[in-house]
């Protein structure tokens, strides 16, 4: 457990009571509650044609990308557009980064320009956690290294929800690069404190040493592990952190672990088939699976637009009207 949060005074106060969103592990059961029922509000207006109220008007969210993404980083920025919000977006590649500036430097010349909230993704486990020492800032974690993706456990929380009406009591698998993952591990802790049943399934050399004291069932064989689950959660092994030979190839991967309309067939007719993306077809997933009528990715795509309106709302102290809430 982390010391309490101290919130800055240039941070306003948020209903959250949390400075940073830095992983679903610091998060508590009500404050996971929160930022659902914040989600499905802003869902509900969107769906119903309803104007959003403009909750970032005036504020800049700064988006530090140090990794490859499509999907989240696109998704925070048009979060914080639906608010109202302006956004600046920094790679790696064409900042001072290139010219050896450190994280903490650039980060701190960002915050001397005066934003409201910073986004990272980095490849190194624990950065977003010194950003948040280091600045006056909330920080998101979009993803850091191995380690966390909290907002990427939020929308698959939000798409269960959705689909299951309910999460507690709910059987989830999820299939793969476990080790490697930080949609697993932000999952795991989310999905057990709304009181999820998780399994994890995978070759030996995929799932992290002594996974089983994380509170998961453990499988290494895909037809005992569908058998009973509500939801299957597919991911892509993480090439990029992977040491060479520790990698199985593809074609054997695929035969052992490939979620695939027969693997299916020992499963709940109404399982529910998610991916966090991006989706390497006929190796993970076969395409047929992922573009069924079983699969809810798009429908995960779609939530995190949501989810991280939800989040940004939050961390900025943003007020809904009276009579929205
Ligand atoms: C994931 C990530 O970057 O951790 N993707 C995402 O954010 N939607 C998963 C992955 O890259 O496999």
């Amino acid at each position: 457990m982390r010391e309490k949060t101290h919130i800055p005074s240039r941070v306003p106060p948020n209903s959250l009571g949390i400075k940073s969103l830095l992983g679903t592990e610091f998060l508590e059961k009500k404050q996971i509650e929160q930022i659902l029922k914040y989600s499905f509000l802003f869902k509900d207006l969107l769906d119903s044609g309803k104007p959003v109220p403009q909750t970032l008007s005036g504020k800049t969210v700064i988006l530090l990308f140090f990794e490859p993404s499509t999907r989240t980083r696109s998704s925070f920025e048009l979060a914080a557009k639906r608010l109202g919000g302006n956004t600046l977006a920094l790679s790696k590649e064409g900042s001072s980064t290139e010219k050896g500036e450190t994280l903490i430097d650039t980060a701190k010349t960002v915050q001397a320009m005066n934003p409201d909230l910073l986004v990272l993704r980095h490849p190194s486990a624990g950065s977003p956690f010194h950003l948040d020492q280091t600045l006056d800032l909330p920080v998101i974690n979009a993803g850091d290294g191995f380690h966390e993706h909290p907002t990427q456990a939020l929308l698959d929380l939000m798409t269960i929800q959705q689909f299951k009406g309910k999460i507690e009591g709910l059987k989830v698998l999820i299939v793969g690069d476990i080790a490697h993952s930080r949609v697993a591990r932000s999952n795991i802790y989310a999905l057990q404190k709304m009181g999820g049943e998780v399994s994890v399934c995978g070759p030996p050399t995929l799932l992290p040493p002594k996974v089983e004291q994380m509170g998961v069932e453990v499988h290494y064989g895909l037809n005992k592990a569908v058998r009973d689950k509500d939801v299957i959660m597919t991911l892509r092994i993480q090439f990029e952190r992977l040491n060479p030979g520790q990698s199985p190839s593809r074609g054997e991967y695929s035969k052992f672990y490939g979620i695939s309309e027969s693997v299916l067939k020992a499963a709940k007719s109404d399982v529910l088939i998610m991916h966090p993306g991006p989706v390497n077809r006929g190796v993970e997933i076969s395409p047929d699976v992922a573009d069924g009528s079983r699969s809810v990715i798009l429908n995960q795509v779609g939530n995190g637009v949501i989810v991280r309106m939800a989040v940004l709302h939050l961390l900025t102290g943003g007020e809904l009207p009276k009579g929205l809430v």
